[in-house]
This record gives structure tokens, C-alpha cells and sequence, in this order.
């Protein structure tokens, strides 16, 4: 496996799924915490920063238990601090250089540089600049601006680049991290998702031997592939409890139910929606929704765990990006953690929890339920968030108010799905705001509730763009919701982007 050192880089995650698109595993520590070399270790990536080497008490970890031993590859930050601590100069650019940039020159003959083209366009997007290497370091790629864009150090197979290899503006990056995985350090590219169903089945049923599971599925990509991963590995010792919370979109609970069923998963289905109207009733604080909503589940989901017997273990479709520890480089840590309570917790928290997607991003977790055989209306499926139609009604909860939202839902989403949009948005749905504005129908003036249409595109809801829809396509829609769903007269259409508005209303 390879190793990414974490400056801080908003880019590290990206790092690591360039990798992994390799078929080579990989993982990511913080700065802080390099493990110590152990024989399956290949190679070392060192992050950008969002820090300069010229900072006083900039990130610099001791790497002479890896440096000379295995590989290791310097990346923007990376590259300047082994620069910085070498004896080199690095200095605060005086052009900028963010951006586009063209490779003048590369040295075709190292192992890093093979198969890069000159005038190959490269990523830059760093403040500081390596002005001077030290003697031992020999520059391997230029480009008009930056002298050092690349470097190799004699003797050692330690690199540095100025570039990020990992965005796709970078239009030979993957080359570039593949010679450095693949020629250099000599991974195998055998993390494949069949490879991955074979072994994880395997330690799943040496882990679980004839113990009981109780697992929650939520209709979402990772329960779902979680869930059917565990059946293969110990088939009906595996009892999965799927809830009505009242705030799913329209027929999704019989729906999913269905799919479930016809998977194999020994399912079963909770309609639990009047215990969540309740808790709910009279709460407009989006906050406190969460909450109400949060602690009626793991009611229910108690209630359902204690009719079963014997149960050992709860399951859970934890996924890499949750479990990456997060490193905090400027200002004070943020990853204080808050110390369980384990006296207070229902009794299935005190089970011994499995997570078998724990070390898959998001899109590896697509690649394994397809593997799975996991049907495409289950894995391609926009993300959908706990708390369901809750926090796109703007104001309290009622049954009603959830059956218009849906009704409005079904109208979008499918029309999304029948002009083939779907696939090209990231998340979508509809958002039933607590105003009434007028409107005529036919002779008669209407009073009615307006409704705001959300789609956005993203590549993992952290920023996004609001999806630009034909509005021919939006017209329609609007005509539909208006024509069909009672208690609606107005439609809008939201056009923020994140950040500065957030996906959701609330
Ligand atoms: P925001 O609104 O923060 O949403 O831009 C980013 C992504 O997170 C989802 N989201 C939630 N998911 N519980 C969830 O499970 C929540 O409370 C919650 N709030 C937002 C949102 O749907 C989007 O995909």
C-alpha cells in the first residue's frame, strides 16, 4: 500500500482516490501521525498545505524512518518542504502561480517524467516557490515561470513536484502518479472491487462465524452495499430493519422494501411514521428537528433490536471519508472528540459494531455494489439526507405538509429521470417554503403555499453549483406541480451555489 502524508491539503482525499483509481490501496494520516514503516508499505506521498515552509512552526514531520527506504513523492507543500529542509530556498513567488501552466521542459528519462509530453498542461496553485535546490537535487520538468516544477534527489528515490498531479487540470497527473505507484514504488494493481467482495466476504465470515447481526438500512447507497456484502458473507444471520420515518420521498418505503426483498436481505420493514409526526409536531428549529428526528430512531431501532435474540454485532455502512482523521494546520486542533457516555446508550450501541466499507470512498462503494449485482435504482440514486423531507419543509411538520412535498418530489424527480437529466445532477429535490402567495386559476383568486425546486451539481456536496437546467425542461415542471398538487400556485427555482448558500434550505 501507499502511504499520503496529510498536510492539510484540500486536495489530500483527491490524492487518494487518484490512487485508488490506480487499483492500488492507499491511506491517509495527518501530518503528525506517520506510522512507523512496516514491510507492505511501497511508497510515501507528502500532501500540499494550506502552510508555508517559510511559517515559523510549519508541519514537519520526521521522515528519516521512510526517506531512503521506500519512495517518496513530494507533492506542492510536500515538494518545498523536502526542498526547505535540505539546504534549498524556497521564497514567496513574485508571479503568480495558480492556474494552467505548460511543461517547457521535462527530462524524459526519468522514471517519474516517462510518457510526460512537453507543453503537457500541469496545476499549479501554491503562494511560495522553490527558488534554489540543493546540490544534490536534480530538476526533472520545468515550465516557463517555475524552474523546479519537478525533482528528483540523487542517490534516493525521493521526488518533488510543484504541480498537482491529482486534478484532472492537470492533464498527465495520473501518469505522473502512476509512474511514481506503479514503476517506482512497484504496488501491484490488484485493489480491485471483485478483489475487494472476495477478501472482505472471507474476513467477514471468519469475523462473524454463526454470531447474529442487526444492521439499519436507510435505502441509501452505503447501508445497502454494507448489508449485502454481510448476506454474502452469513446470509440470514443477518437481520436488517428498514423505517418509515413518515419523511421519505414518495412510495420509497415499499419500493425499497421490495428491492431489498428481491436481493435476498432478510428485511423488515418498520412503519414507524406516527411516532416521528409526534415528536415532531410543533418543532420549526432545524435543529432541534434533527434531534427529535435522531432520537425517535434510535428508539425505534432499540424497540425492533430488542425482539431479536442473541444478536452480537450491529453493522453500519461507515464509509473511508468518515474515518479520516482530519488535521488541523493553522489555529487551534479541531478534533477534540466527545467522550461517549457508554452508561446512557440504548442497548444495540453496546453491540460490537462492524464496518466493512470503513477503507472505500463514496464511488468505490458504487464499484462493489455493482459487483454485487446491487440494483442500479438502489446504487445511482442522488444522496438523500437522514432527516428526509423534514428539513425541506421550512417550518413545523405536518402529515400533510409531507404529502404535498412528495407529491411536488415525484413531479420533479421524475421528470428528471424521463429527459435523462438525473444522472447529470448530484442531488435534487424540492423545498416547501411557509408562505402563501396569490395566484388566479381559472375565475378564482388562490391563496397558496410556493415551493422552490433544488438541483445541484457536485462532485462530493462539499461545494457545489446549481444545476443549469433547460427551461423548457423547468417549465414543464412548474406546469405539472401547479396543475396536479393542491395547495401549491407558485414554483421557483433555487440558483445558489455552495458556499455561500448551503445544498439544503435548512
Ligand atoms: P448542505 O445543506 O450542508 O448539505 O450543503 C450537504 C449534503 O449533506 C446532506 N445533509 C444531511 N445528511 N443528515 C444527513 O444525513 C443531515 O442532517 C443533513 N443535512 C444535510 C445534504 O442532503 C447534502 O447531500
Amino acid at each position: 500500500k501507499i502511504i499520503i502524508l496529510d498536510f492539510g491539503s484540500q486536495y489530500t482525499q483527491l490524492i487518494a482516490r487518484r490512487v485508488r483509481e490506480l487499483n492500488v490501496y492507499c491511506e491517509i494520516y495527518p501530518y503528525n501521525k506517520l506510522p512507523e514503516l512496516t514491510p507492505d508499505v511501497k511508497g510515501l506521498i507528502l500532501s500540499g498545505s494550506p502552510c508555508s515552509v517559510r511559517d515559523t512552526d510549519h508541519p514537519n514531520p520526521e521522515l528519516s524512518g521512510y526517506r531512503g527506504q521506500v519512495p517518496v513523492l513530494g507533492v506542492c507543500y510536500g515538494a518545498q518542504l523536502l526542498a526547505h529542509e535540505n539546504g534549498g530556498e524556497v521564497l514567496p513567488s513574485t508571479i503568480r502561480e495558480y492556474g494552467r501552466a505548460l511543461l517547457a521542459e521535462v527530462h524524459a528519462t526519468n522514471r517519474l517524467m516517462k510518457e510526460i509530453t512537453i507543453g503537457s498542461q500541469v496545476w499549479m496553485s501554491h503562494g511560495d516557490t522553490i527558488k534554489h535546490i540543493p546540490a544534490n537535487f536534480e530538476i526533472i520538468a520545468s515550465t516557463d515561470s517555475v524552474a523546479v516544477a519537478a525533482y528528483k534527489i540523487a542517490d534516493e528515490e525521493t521526488y518533488g513536484i510543484q504541480f498537482h498531479p491529482e486534478v484532472t487540470h492537470s492533464v498527465e497527473g495520473k501518469t505522473v502518479l502512476r509512474n511514481f505507484v506503479v514503476h517506482i514504488c512497484g504496488c501491484s494493481q490488484d485493489w480491485t472491487p471483485d478483489q475487494f467482495v472476495e477478501t472482505t466476504v472471507a474476513d467477514l465470515q471468519n469475523q462473524l462465524g454463526n454470531d447474529k447481526v442487526v444492521l439499519g438500512l436507510s435505502g441509501g447507497v452505503d447501508s445497502s452495499v454494507a448489508a449485502m456484502l454481510i448476506h454474502q458473507a452469513i446470509g440470514k444471520n443477518l437481520y436488517c430493519i428498514f423505517v418509515d420515518n413518515g419523511l421519505l420521498r414518495k412510495d420509497e418505503f415499499e419500493t425499497v422494501l421490495d428491492s431489498y426483498r428481491h436481493m435476498g436481505l432478510n428485511v423488515k420493514g418498520v412503519d414507524a411514521r406516527d411516532r416521528f409526526y409526534s415528536a415532531l409536531a410543533g418543532i420549526s428549529d432545524p435543529e432541534l428537528k434533527r434531534k427529535a428526528i435522531g432520537r425517535v430512531f434510535i428508539e425505534v431501532f432499540d424497540d425492533e433490536a430488542h425482539q431479536l435474540t442473541d444478536v452480537k454485532w450491529l453493522a453500519q455502512g461507515t464509509i473511508y471519508p468518515d474515518v479520516i482523521e482530519s488535521v488541523s494546520v493553522k489555529g487551534p486542533s479541531a478534533t477534540i472528540k466527545s467522550h461517549h457516555n457508554v452508561g446512557g446508550l440504548p442497548d444495540f450501541m453496546k453491540l460490537k459494531v462492524v464496518e466493512p466499507l470503513k477503507a472505500l470512498f463514496k464511488d468505490e462503494v458504487r464499484l462493489v455494489g455493482k459487483t454485487l449485482k446491487i440494483d442500479d435504482l438502489i446504487l445511482t440514486r442522488h444522496p438523500f439526507p437522514g432527516p428526509g423531507l423534514a428539513i425541506r419543509i421550512i417550518g413545523d411538520i405536518t402529515p400533510q405538509k409531507v404529502a404535498v412535498l412528495q407529491e411536488v418530489d415525484h413531479i420533479f424527480i421524475s421528470n428528471l429521470r424521463k429527459s435523462g437529466l438525473y444522472d447529470q445532477v448530484w442531488q435534487a429535490g424540492a423545498i416547501l417554503l411557509p408562505i402563501q402567495t396569490v395566484g388566479v386559476m381559472g375565475d378564482e383568486r388562490t391563496y397558496e403555499n410556493v415551493v422552490s425546486l433544488r438541483a445541484v451539481t457536485s462532485v462530493d456536496g462539499m461545494t457545489a453549483d446549481w444545476a443549469h437546467l433547460p427551461y423548457e425542461f423547468l417549465a414543464n415542471v412548474s406546469n405539472e406541480i401547479i396543475n396536479k398538487v393542491k395547495g401549491v400556485n407558485r414554483v421557483v427555482y433555487d440558483i445558489s451555489s455552495k458556499p455561500p448558500a448551503t445544498i439544503e434550505w435548512e
